[in-house]
């Protein structure tokens, strides 16, 4: 059974100007993760990725947004229930790491007692085990010194051992899935590469399934398993990472590869993708992708594509790949830099 199953996820927002009307941010989201797996979710700003991690983790707003579809957790059903059925379901089976550390972090508290109180809130389990249990979290999240560590408040740790902490806590309970939502935006380079190994190594341990939220094409190679495409709240193509980066099958993603530094044009301008995602309920007829395609053709103005397989195997949402795979292929090349990098899991 998939850990996480996603079916026709919908989320709109009342629109504040006029809150009868409802703007749709997330759109019909099909998405499963397997057991284990890391599955990855890309797309610029304004996608609604963190919109569609938020449904799964039930902290929207009931008030100002609304969610249709149905999300499951090994089964069971999340969504339709009331706040306290919301929260009981979830419990710690699902845990969530943000961009920005001390949103998790509490700072007037210690590291240890922010890692013991999530132990206690959520298992039977006397303050000495708590204690022990917290800090062998903390050396195994690679926190140099973890007995002294644990009475230290977030201020006195650098950015980079707060979001071990946050790691730490996140996976104290044993959760089944892991929603890490830009989780190394904030470090820097060096830091960043540390830390994705800690989060793919700890869940690659203890069997833990993450949905890996980044704008990174580089990021989602070196962790991901699978990975998803989201542009204006839908996805456009979906597959294995080493299928999908060897070969993306929609322009966006093919846009997004290219828009990634590459070792030879080191110190070069980056290319961006021209334009910008639509304004949500400002989406053009057809394809939404269509302002902003190299390929773009009058069919792609008539009908919304749909999600399906394309001649690479992988699932698309263009009308026109079987036309433009080769120009779209001849448009990325080959990402050795990158492909190395996933089935290596080297740098
Ligand atoms: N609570 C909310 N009410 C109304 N609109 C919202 C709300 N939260 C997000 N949005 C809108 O939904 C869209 C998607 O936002 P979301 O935060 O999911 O994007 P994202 O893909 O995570 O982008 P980023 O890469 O910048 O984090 C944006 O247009 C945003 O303004
Ligand atoms: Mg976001």
């Amino acid at each position: 059974m998939s850990v996480l199953s996603v079916s026709d996820l919908s989320v709109s927002f009342s629109d504040p100007k006029n809150p009868d009307t409802k703007i749709p941010i997330v759109k019909n989201i099909d998405l499963t993760i397997e057991p284990g797996e890391i599955v990855g979710l890309v797309g610029e700003s304004g996608s609604g990725k963190s919109v569609t991690a938020l449904s799964i983790m039930g902290l929207l707003d009931p008030r100002s947004a609304l969610i249709d579809g149905s999300i499951r957790l090994q089964g069971d059903e999340l969504l339709g229930h009331g706040p306290g059925t919301s929260r009981a379901l979830r419990g710690s089976r699902v845990s969530m790491v943000f961009q920005e550390p001390m949103t998790a972090l509490d700072p007037v508290f210690t590291v240890g007692s922010q890692l013991t109180e999530t132990l206690r809130a959520h298992t039977r389990i006397s303050a000495k085990e708590a204690k022990r249990k917290s800090i062998e979290m903390l050396d195994s999240v690679g926190i140099v010194d973890p007995e002294a560590r644990f009475y230290s408040y977030p201020h006195e740790l650098s950015g980079g051992m707060r979001q071990r902490v946050v790691i730490a806590i996140a996976l104290l309970c044993g959760p089944e899935l892991l929603i890490a939502d830009e989780p190394t935006t904030a470090v820097d380079a060096t830091v960043q590469l540390q830390l994705l190994d800690l989060i793919k190594n700890a869940c690659e341990a203890t069997g833990t399934s993450v949905l890996f939220i980044t704008h990174d094409l580089g990021v989602v190679s070196h962790v991901c398993d699978r990975m998803a495409t989201m542009y204006a709240g839908e996805i456009v193509e979906t597959g294995e990472v080493s299928r999908v980066l060897s070969a993306p099958q929609h322009p966006y993603t093919a846009a997004l590869l290219g828009a990634l530094p590459r070792p030879e044009t080191r110190g070069q301008k980056l290319t961006t993708i021209p334009g910008r995602v639509p304004i949500p309920g400002t989406e053009p007829e057809g394809c939404w992708f269509a302002d902003r395609c190299a390929f773009v053709a009058d069919e792609c103005r008539q009908s919304h594509p749909s999600l399906e397989t394309g001649p690479a195997g992988t699932l698309t949402r263009c009308a026109r790949i079987d036309e433009i795979a080769p120009a779209l292929a001849a448009t990325t090349g080959p990402r050795r830099d990158i492909q190395s990098a996933h089935t290596t899991g080297g740098h």
